[in-house]
């Protein structure tokens, strides 16, 4: 953070509650966060150990509230619609919220939060038309992001079943659709979807994205046996991928 000082960036921190329930680092870390500059901390409200397992713990989001109070404080867990981010507000107290799985193949639920948060009551609700309209969008995007039309399609094809849950797209086309190579690959299949197919409510709703079971935290050695980094430990943090944090 002080690195990023001169260039007047502002810095977030992002983090979980700790390692698993008997290591909770989240209020140590947050207060730590403000007081070494961070413009605002959020917490994905489930030790490092769940995984993606079970439901996030929104009453840490309110204990981090409580424990920070200089910079803004954002939630972060389990939100997959406008209901449950209003929710979260209500009930933690928190600044804002970060929305992660919700949103996969689900870009206007930005729209539906920004609705919410400003008390009103409509939501979006495409046809199978318009969702074939923003898959198409966000594959050019994506070709044009990796400048590489090839790339940009095999990207896509992960996003295919979260854009088409709950919708009636046969498994045909679902498995045609993740096979896509090409822009007009795509164009020749989303003209078989329906337009007019309405949305389908609850099946489009819930989870999506990745979930699973609890896993085995692997630390480097004599990791915990001191809360301050020796030199060697600083060197392997400032080495480490941050992929593997895997959020
Ligand atoms: C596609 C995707 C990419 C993500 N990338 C990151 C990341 O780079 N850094 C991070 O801290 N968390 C990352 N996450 C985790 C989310 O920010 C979030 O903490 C987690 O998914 C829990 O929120 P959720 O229940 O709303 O999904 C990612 C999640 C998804 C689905």
């Amino acid at each position: 953070m002080r690195e990023a000082e001169p260039y007047d960036v502002p810095v977030t921190v992002k983090m979980r509650m700790g390692i698993d329930d008997g290591h909770l680092t989240y209020l140590d870390a947050g207060r730590i966060a403000a007081s070494s500059g961070a413009a605002a901390v959020a917490l994905h409200a489930r030790t490092v150990s769940q995984a993606y397992s079970g439901t996030a713990d929104w009453s840490a989001i309110a204990r981090l509230k409580e424990a920070v109070t200089s910079i803004p404080v954002l939630g972060n867990g389990d939100i997959w619609s406008a209901e449950d981010a209003v929710r979260m507000v209500a009930e933690t107290g928190c600044d804002g919220v970060v929305v992660g799985r919700g949103c996969l193949g689900r870009p206007w639920l930005f729209a539906d939060l920004a609705a919410a948060f400003a008390g009103r009551s409509e939501r979006v609700r495409p046809t199978l038309g318009e969702v074939g309209a923003t898959l198409r969008r966000h594959a050019a995007y994506l070709c044009d992001f990796y400048e590489d039309e090839a790339k940009g399609c095999r990207d896509i094809r992960k996003h295919i079943a979260w854009y088409l849950k709950g919708f009636p797209a046969g498994s045909t086309i679902r498995h045609r659709l993740a096979l896509v190579n090409t822009l007009a690959d795509l164009d020749d299949l989303i003209a078989d979807l329906d337009p007019a197919a309405p949305w389908p409510g609850a099946d489009a709703e819930g989870q999506r994205g990745r979930s699973g079971n609890p896993r085995r935290v692997v630390l480097p050695e004599g990791w915990l046996d001191n809360p301050d980094l020796t030199p060697e430990q600083r060197a392997l943090v400032a080495q480490a991928e941050d992929d593997v944090s895997g959020g």
